[in-house]
């Protein structure tokens, strides 16, 4: 029996809201804290395939989750493609050398990479009951770049976009190339149990209308298409955040099957403006949850009402942050599920 999540990616509506939340592993939960001290370091724990299948599970343990999305990062494509990586304790990623000092040609793959990551799938899938959704992802092609080019997070992807309107051969390169490896990854995780997948392209929102179009839009739709050729019967959920305006136009041209939407939205205007009965994933504050208060509720019947009928996923609008209390989301999961 597929479960409510992967039901509600197929199109049914069910009665109580499916629930998972991005970034549901990691470092605001304690049991995530002690592993990854003991295994060293946030790559060791990603390579660790039995690590990382307990970090996987440890969500879906303590809150029942609807989806358990598989332990790993967007970043691990790069990774897989040479470019070194490393995460540098409170700095985040750093990836070296950049696409702005040399080219991809000077990069030796590494896909045996990927291995430890399906193993991963593989054994979380074994871990979970058949009715909690698993999910694989990707990062999708604009924001991989926006990495690679940079070398770590970058304000407003300015080095990325200034690439994209100065050498736009270039750009395409990159993209392509990182369309290429994608699909083979997403394959791979697919083949070894994933039964969703989600695009994440969390830097969509700062580029203008054309660029979005080519670098946003076009990439997901490539993607998409390859994975629906090969693996029809699985779900894609698109997550274009900040794409704002421009989200009615991803929905309808990329081909997923279900969109994430972040919590600037009002879900009330993302019902009346995608297509009817298209699946959303979404998408309350994750500020909101770590702050708390008697406004979680609210919030939470106030998007659960304006998607009253469509299919629904309950999730924030962007990861959980690190200092979340706990308490606040047995909350939020108590008004979900109790309403
Ligand atoms: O959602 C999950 O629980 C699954 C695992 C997952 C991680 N990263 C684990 C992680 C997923 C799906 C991601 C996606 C990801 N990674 C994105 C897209 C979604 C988003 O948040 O916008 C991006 C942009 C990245 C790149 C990345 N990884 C950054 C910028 C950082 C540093 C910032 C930070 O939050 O620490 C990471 C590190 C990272 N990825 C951590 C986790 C649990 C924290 C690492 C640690 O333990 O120190």
């Amino acid at each position: 029996m597929p479960g409510p999540l992967l039901e509600t990616l197929k199109g049914s509506k069910q009665e109580i809201a499916p629930v998972w939340l991005m970034r549901q592993a990691g470092r605001y939960l304690p049991e995530y804290r002690e592993l990854r001290a003991e295994k060293g370091g946030f790559l060791e724990l990603v390579y660790d395939s039995e690590a990382a299948a307990e970090v996987t599970v440890q969500p879906i343990r303590r809150f029942g989750f609807d989806g358990a999305i598989l332990f790993s990062d967007i970043l691990i494509v790069p990774h897989a493609m040479g470019q070194g990586l490393e995460f540098l304790a409170g700095e985040g990623p750093h990836l070296s050398p950049t696409l702005r000092d040399v080219d991809l040609a000077d990069f030796t793959q590494a896909k045996e990479r990927f291995d430890p990551v399906y193993e991963t799938v593989r054994r979380t899938r074994q871990q979970i009951s058949d009715s909690v959704t698993m999910l694989g992802f990707a990062g999708s092609p604009w924001t991989v770049a926006t990495y690679m080019i940079a070398g770590q997070g970058s304000k407003n992807q300015e080095p990325a976009r200034l690439m994209a309107y100065r050498d736009p051969a270039r750009m395409q390169a990159i993209c392509d190339a990182i369309i290429e490896i994608s699909v083979e990854y997403l394959r791979g995780q697919i083949d070894a149990g994933a039964e969703a997948i989600q695009l994440f392209d969390s830097w969509a929102g700062s580029l203008a209308p054309d660029e979005f179009e080519r670098w946003v839009i076009a990439p997901n739709a490539k993607i998409t298409a390859e994975l629906k050729s090969s693996h029809p019967g699985t779900p894609i959920i698109g997550f274009p955040k900040g794409a704002g305006a421009k989200l009615p136009a991803y929905a309808r041209e990329t081909g997923v099957d279900a969109i994430g939407l972040d919590e600037t939205l009002d879900p009330a205007w993302a019902h009346a403006s995608l297509p009817e009965g298209m699946p959303v994933q979404g998408n309350f504050d994750p500020l909101l949850l770590e702050a708390g208060g008697p406004e979680i509720k609210k919030r939470v019947h106030t998007i659960i009402e304006a998607f009253e009928d469509r299919p629904h996923i309950f999730n924030l609008g962007h990861g959980i942050g690190q200092f979340t209390p706990i308490e606040h989301v047995e909350e939020l999961l108590e008004a979900v599920r109790g309403s």
